[in-house]
């Protein structure tokens, strides 16, 4: 606190991000980071980029990346928009598209920066309650709104819609934008961005900080509507107009040309959460079903806030929200490798 302060930022509830712990030999499964480092033609094509160039600005557009995705998804270089992190990209669709007369609707239990965002940009918001199940249920969106959005597969739960439920929405919501959140797609889900030629109201937004192993260099993207791309670039162009510097454009090209790579990392991902859930399930644990590099589960027999603690005393670091009510006793664990998500296992075993 500060007198300097003006009562707008006294007044923010900042996004708290999970806990990057300095001290080395902690498990860390608290973040959702993908367990394996990037593509090595990523690191080369970074190590190609280093040089004397970096005294000019880069390309303002990020050209080169955002046509590798848009050959990646067979679409229009114009259909996407690149940010610094999906988070920068969701900052301007909150600022640019959900400044509206009537209520952004999203899941009461979701990403937490959703919130965090209306707060900044003096968004009002309702939040729909997740069904008994903790599935988001689209059926409940049906009222006038000023945006929707929500991430597929949800996070924390890790829970997927079908596609067709998004369609569906989309079919009935045509006044006000839908933005499907697809930060974890690629580890079990089909992308919508196959609807983008039918609905122009509709943005994806992906990141490459999961599945392409990329979260230190903060790389985000947003597929739609040409126009609605245009009203992103107008609002970047306000705030920040070269957002990704040479390296992130460089590698983030590199990273949807190696899609073997890719597919590798993400398979052994999918492959090690059904492991997972199969041991969590012997020792007693409910696990959602998911679609995500994460896992939601809870003990019947222990409270998430013992459990998470007594994780942490034997180093190995996990998500617990604690609130609400209804997920208090879950945990989000990130998918970690073999050696790692043994040790997780090892550790449980300790604690119950
Ligand atoms: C649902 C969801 N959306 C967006 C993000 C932001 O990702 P990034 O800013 O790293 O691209 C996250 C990060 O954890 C997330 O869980």
């Amino acid at each position: 606190m500060s007198k300097f302060w003006s009562p707008f930022v006294r007044d923010l509830a900042p996004y708290v991000p999970g806990e990057q712990p300095k001290m080395a030999n902690l498990v860390k499964l608290n973040t959702n980071e993908h367990p394996q480092g990037p593509s090595p033609k990523v690191l080369d094509a970074i190590r190609a980029e280093a040089d004397d160039r970096l005294r000019l600005y880069p390309d303002p557009r990020s050209t080169a990346l955002c046509e590798a995705i848009a050959d990646y998804y067979r679409i229009k270089p114009e259909q996407v928009f690149v940010g610094n992190g999906s988070d920068e990209v969701l900052a301007h669709i909150f600022m640019g598209l959900f400044r509206q007369s009537r209520p952004l609707l999203f899941p009461d239990i979701t990403y937490s920066f959703y919130k965090v965002y209306c707060g900044l940009y003096g968004i009002d918001y309702q939040t729909v309650p997740l069904d008994q199940d903790l599935s988001i249920r689209l059926t409940d969106y049906d009222a006038l709104n000023g945006g929707i959005i929500f991430p597929n597969p949800n996070a924390p739960t890790g829970r997927l819609l079908p596609l067709a439920d998004i369609e569906a929405l989309l079919r009935r919501n045509t006044e006000s934008v839908v933005v499907v959140d697809e930060a974890y797609i690629d580890f079990g889900g089909d992308s919508a961005i196959a609807l983008i030629g039918r609905y122009p109201n509709l943005l994806v937004t992906q990141t490459l900080s999961k599945s392409r192993s990329l979260a230190g260099l903060r790389i985000g993207l947003a597929v739609g509507d040409e126009a609605l791309i245009e009203g992103l670039t107008r609002i970047k162009d306000s705030f920040n107009s070269y957002p990704l510097d040479r390296l992130a454009v460089a590698a983030g090209k590199a990273a949807f040309e190696d899609d073997a790579w890719f597919r590798q990392g993400r398979d052994r991902v999918v492959e090690q959460r059904g492991w997972l859930i199969g041991q969590l399930a012997e020792r007693g644990f409910q696990t959602l079903p998911s679609a995500a590099n994460f896992v939601f589960t809870r003990h019947p027999g222990h409270s998430g806030a013992d459990l998470a603690r007594g994780l942490r005393e034997q180093g190995v670091i996990v998500r617990h929200f604690g609130k609400p009510e209804r997920i208090a006793d879950y945990l989000r664990i990130t998918i970690g490798t073999a050696g790692q998500n043994q040790t997780l296992v090892a550790a449980l075993d300790r604690l119950l």
